[in-house]
């Protein structure tokens, strides 16, 4: 029976990933290098894998010139026997494996399903998830055979694993193939404390949207709650928590780091407070629900417009402001200017 790892010495901080060994595809930008920058900065031996040499190589010398261990590894993670290669020279390099991170993948899409082509779904498939799956068998079966007693796989899955995305078809199915075989990989290994998740990126300010026009960027920000981009060491250090022994009993969890973007579709709100955040004091461009609460407020409001909060159609307008509502309130020119004027001595 594995018991909890939680001790005094490294139970409440990152000591416990030091000396692990971990590959991380997709290594040489992105999520992927942020990762293995993060990882090599606490300690741990990073493999790098991707198909660039000169970027990958470059990534891990940086690593190693800042005092970590990093090697690079060309692979293609989109061919198997690449892969099987990857874990066996990682084992032949550091003579063990403690976690794998396969985050090598690309983006598709913008078209309804139709217009994809099936060439397009082996090519999509090809690495977002079968390359993910070998990089998990391979890679399980080598952290079993190091008695690895802190082993996890990661794997980078997507918001559109948890959320479809529109005109995303291909890409929307292979993350949730991932997200699929990280729940049950979760199951079979929970009882041999290997640890099993996703990390599901939101939009992360990345090479992967290529050349996306600015127009396109700035939609992505605004569909965002969050109203900006992820930065890639974001979903880094969610992975330098999951590897390390402060989440040994969080496995086959689908976590999001996205701004909120996958908790669910956007909609008109509006504060009734927004002073909690501006600090700004009552004036015209107050709250009708700040003016009202606040007595001297009330006591204008009800100077000028009589049995005004008594109407419930007031109540949905709570959030907005007198002058936004100012044509519904049947008052004359020189009358509407004296309200807003003595709703500007509140402050
Ligand atoms: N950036 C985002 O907004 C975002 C959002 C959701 C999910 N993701 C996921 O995050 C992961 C990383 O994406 P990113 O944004 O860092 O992209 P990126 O294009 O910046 O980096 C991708 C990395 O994968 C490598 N790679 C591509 N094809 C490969 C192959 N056949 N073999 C080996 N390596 C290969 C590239 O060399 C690169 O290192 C992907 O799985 C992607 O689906 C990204």
């Amino acid at each position: 029976m594995f018991k909890s790892k939680i001790s005094k010495e490294t139970g409440q901080n990152f000591q416990s990933v030091k000396g692990k060994v971990a590959i991380v595809t997709g290594a040489s930008r992105g999520i992927g290098e942020a990762i293995a920058r993060v990882f090599g900065e606490n300690g741990m031996k990073v493999v790098l894998a991707a198909r660039s040499a000169e970027a990958g190589q470059h990534v891990a010398d940086e690593i190693c010139a800042n005092g970590g261990d990093a090697i690079f590894i060309q692979t293609d993670c989109s061919n198997d026997v690449s892969i099987k290669n990857l874990i066996d020279q990682t084992v032949a390099h550091y003579g063990r494996l403690d976690g794998i991170v396969s985050n090598a993948g690309i983006g598709m899409g913008g078209f309804p399903l139709h217009e994809y082509d099936m060439n397009n779904f082996d090519e999509i498939f090809a690495l977002n998830a079968k390359g993910v799956f070998a990089g998990m068998k391979y890679g399980a079966e080598a952290i079993f055979k190091s008695h690895s007693d802190g082993g996890f796989l990661i794997n980078v899955a997507s918001v559109a694993g948890i959320c479809p995305q529109r005109g995303q078809a291909l890409y929307t199915g292979t993350k949730h193939a991932v997200i699929g075989m990280t729940k049950v990989a979760a199951l079979d290994y929970a009882p041999y404390g290997i640890t099993v998740n996703a990390i599901c990126p939101g939009y992360t300010e990345t090479s992967i949207f290529g050349d996306a026009p600015e127009a396109a960027m700035e939609m992505f920000r605004k569909d965002c709650p969050a109203n900006r981009l992820g930065d890639p060491k974001e979903c880094a250090y969610l992975a330098l928590f999951l590897a390390s022994d402060m989440a040994r009993y969080i496995s086959g969890a689908a976590i999001p780091v996205d701004g909120a973007l996958s908790a669910g579709h956007q909609n008109v709100s509006q504060w009734k407070h927004p002073e909690i955040i501006t600090g700004n004091g009552l004036n015209r461009d107050s709250t009708i629900a700040s003016i009202v609460e606040d007595p001297k407020g009330l006591e204008i409001v009800n100077k000028y417009l009589p049995g005004f909060i008594e109407n419930p159609m007031v109540k949905q307008a709570y959030g907005m402001t007198f002058p936004a509502i100012a044509p519904m309130m049947g008052l004359g020119e020189e009358q509407l200017d004296a309200l807003l004027n003595e709703l500007d001595t509140l402050a």
